[in-house]
C-alpha cells in the first residue's frame, strides 16, 4: 500500500512573517489528517522558522531546489548538508528551474544522487510541454527523464522517491489535466519506465503524484485514480483553508 502524500510548492512566495502566519492558519488541520505524507515547501529563507513550528507534528518540511555539490565557490547556491539541517525533502527538477534555470536531465540526476546521499527524500518533478504534448511526445519525454534522471540509482535508493507529474502546461494555468489523462501517463509510462529500471516491486511501491492547477475542488478527480497517490500543490498551497481541503480529499 502506497501512503497518501500531499507536497504544498510555494515557490517563490512569502517573507518569513508571512510564512508563519500560513503556517499557523493550516497547522491544526493538517495535523489532523494523519493518514496522508504531508509536506510544506516554503522558499530557504523560511526553512529554518517553519522547522521550528513543524517540530514535535509529523508534517513534513522541504526545500525546493538544492545544489549538488557538498561545499565550495558556488555563489547563491544551498547545499545538500544545509537543506538537512531543516528538511527530509527537497524538490528536484522542477519544470521552472528546468525553463528558467537551466535545468537538465543530467544535473537533476546529480541532485538526486545527492539528496539520497544526504538522506533527503527527492520529490523528482518529470512532465512534458504543450507542444511535446500536442506532438504525441508524453511517452518519450516522461520516460527519458525518469531514465536519465534517475540514472545509476539502486532499486533501493528508487524505492524511497516520490516523483510528481507534473504537465508543463497545467502548472500555474488554471487548466489541470484530466484525471484519467494523469493516470494514464503514470500507470502506461512511469510505472512501466520505473519497472524496467528497477523492477515490479520498486514500481509498485513508489509514490507517484500528479501536480498542475491542483485545487480542493478537483482535488478528487485525481485521488481517487488507482495510480495517483496524491499532489504536488502549487497556488493552491498558499491559501490555508484550500490545502487543507486538498490533504482532506486525499484521505479519502
Ligand atoms: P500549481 O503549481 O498548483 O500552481 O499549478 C504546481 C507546481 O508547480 O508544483
Amino acid at each position: 500500500m502506497r501512503k497518501p502524500f500531499v507536497a504544498g510548492n510555494w515557490k517563490m512566495n512569502k517573507t518569513v512573517e508571512q510564512a508563519r502566519v500560513l503556517v499557523s492558519e493550516m497547522l491544526p488541520g493538517l495535523q489532523a489528517v494523519k493518514a496522508v505524507e504531508r509536506v510544506l515547501c516554503p522558499p530557504f529563507t523560511s526553512l529554518m522558522a517553519i522547522a521550528a513550528m513543524l517540530s514535535g507534528t509529523d508534517i513534513g518540511l522541504g526545500a525546493q531546489n538544492m545544489h549538488w555539490e557538498t561545499a565550495g565557490a558556488f555563489t547563491g547556491e544551498i547545499a545538500p548538508a544545509m537543506v538537512k539541517e531543516f528538511c527530509q525533502y527537497v524538490i528536484l527538477g522542477h519544470s521552472e528551474r528546468r525553463t528558467y534555470f537551466g535545468e537538465t536531465d543530467e544535473t537533476v540526476n546529480r541532485k538526486v544522487r545527492a539528496a539520497l546521499a544526504h538522506g533527503l527524500t527527492p520529490i523528482v518533478c518529470i512532465g512534458e510541454t504543450l507542444a511535446e504534448n500536442e506532438a504525441g511526445r508524453t511517452a518519450e519525454v516522461v520516460s527519458r527523464q525518469i531514465e536519465q534522471g534517475l540514472k545509476d540509482l539502486t532499486p533501493e535508493q528508487a524505492s524511497g522517491l516520490v516523483i510528481a507529474y507534473e504537465p508543463v502546461w497545467a502548472i500555474g494555468t488554471g487548466r489541470a489535466a484530466s484525471g484519467e489523462d494523469a493516470n494514464r501517463v503514470v500507470g502506461d509510462v512511469i510505472r512501466p519506465t520505473l519497472a524496467k529500471m528497477f523492477g515490479n516491486t520498486v514500481a509498485e511501491g513508489v509514490r507517484v503524484l500528479y501536480g498542475g492547477s491542483v485545487t480542493a475542488a478537483n482535488a478528487a478527480e485525481f485521488f481517487t485514480q488507482p495510480q495517483i497517490d496524491g499532489a504536488l500543490v502549487g497556488g493552491a498551497s498558499l491559501k490555508a483553508a484550500e490545502f487543507v481541503k486538498i490533504v482532506e480529499a486525499a484521505a479519502q
